[in-house]
């Protein structure tokens, strides 16, 4: 039978190391109530004026996972990208990385699904490489959320939170009567909550153009209902977590681990005791990122690789729920 195996993966972050201590110039706030109510400690931004988009972070990972991988770009069948902060508003930032990474002709896809771009990414290449269509395929989360984050105290709920980065992956098809790589993967959406968490323009919709008043009212930066956010994710990740477990027969005691869309500690925290997950089974790096939406979940994923932490046979859970609002996961075994 035909597997969909991540045969390596690649990160990369901005140089540029901001401390909850350094936002404390912009804003009212400080380190307690961040590390508190988030856990985040520090985050990664691109310089300031810095001329890079997120195709550019993506390619930084990117040409990691693919040197691990041993495949020159001109290998790919397809291009996944994952992000809610793309180089520009039209065309998709799929084709920048492309033509950087050198993919002459290699189809280039952007997937606009936020804090589970990645979890739908997965499931898109999962159908490529079980359908035939593709054998080799190149999937990114990348963000460059700083560039429009407001520093101003009455922004500071997502000013604090979101971050700059990219994690990349390059997943092949092996023929393999072991059950190993992506075993299921389910998505869902509820588009009643799409005002939550949103950023408004640019638009065309309401006969909306950018315009001095729309400036004025900050609808270029990102709006979170974070309490609304926040109850949706404790009430919505067991619910997803039992109907993947159910949909690959095994029992929470299965998974040797746990990666979580990293949004807030707090999120990851109570929804790890709601299902019982011992503490060492679940991976958490929210304090040294932020939330780098598309891209935390590829991210630790590479850490763990990196630091030997998985071994072949180990079942793993990729979890995540955001913007949309779109929750979902993945089952996934360690070839
Ligand atoms: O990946 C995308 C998905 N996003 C999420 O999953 C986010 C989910 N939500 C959250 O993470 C949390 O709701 C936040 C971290 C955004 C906010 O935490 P909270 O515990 O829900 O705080 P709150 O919004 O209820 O605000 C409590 C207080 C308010 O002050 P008052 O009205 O009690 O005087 C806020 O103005 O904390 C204030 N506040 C801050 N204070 C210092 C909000 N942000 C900050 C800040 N520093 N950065």
């Amino acid at each position: 039978m035909i597997r969909s195996i991540i045969k390596s993966t690649g990160r990369y972050v901005p140089d540029r190391h901001v401390t909850n201590e350094d936002l404390t110039q912009y804003m009212d706030t400080s380190n307690e109530w961040i590390v508190q109510r988030t856990g985040i400690e520090a985050r990664y931004w691109v310089e300031e004026g810095e001329d890079v988009g997120a195709s550019d972070l993506a390619y930084e990972a990117s040409i990691i996972a693919l040197e691990r991988a041993g495949w020159s770009p001109e290998e790919l069948d397809l291009i996944v990208f994952a992000t809610m902060t793309p180089d520009v508003n039209v065309p998709g930032s799929g084709p920048f990385l492309q033509n950087r990474l050198g993919a002459k002709n290699v189809p280039a896809l952007d997937i606009r699904q936020q804090c589970t771009g990645f979890l739908h990414g997965l499931e898109i290449c999962d159908a490529y490489i079980k359908s035939g269509k593709a054998a080799k395929i190149l999937l990114v989360g990348a963000e460059f959320q700083s560039r429009y984050l407001e520093l101003t105290t009455e922004n500071r709920d997502t000013a604090v939170i979101f971050a700059d980065g990219a994690g990349a992956v390059c997943l092949e098809a092996v023929e393999s009567d072991a059950e190993v790589g992506i075993i299921t993967s389910i998505l869902h959406a509820d588009g009643r909550h799409s005002q939550a968490l949103r950023v408004g323009m640019p638009a065309r919709k309401s006969g909306k153009a950018i315009s001095p008043e729309v400036m004025a009212n900050k609808e270029h930066f990102p709006f979170m209902d974070g309490k609304t956010v926040f109850k949706l994710a404790v009430t919505r990740l067991p619910v997803v977590t039992e109907e993947l477990l159910s949909r690959a027969n095994i029992e929470i005691e299965d998974l040797d681990m746990v990666i979580p869309h990293q949004a807030n500690l707090r999120i990851n925290e109570a929804y790890r005791e709601r299902m019982g997950i011992p503490e060492e089974k679940m991976y958490n790096n929210i304090q040294q990122y932020g939330n780098t939406t598309a891209a935390t979940i590829p991210i630790a994923f590479d850490e763990l690789m990196e630091m030997k932490k998985l071994k072949s046979g180990d079942t793993i859970m990729f979890v995540g729920l955001g913007a949309g609002l779109t929750w979902g996961g993945v089952i996934y075994r360690m070839p």
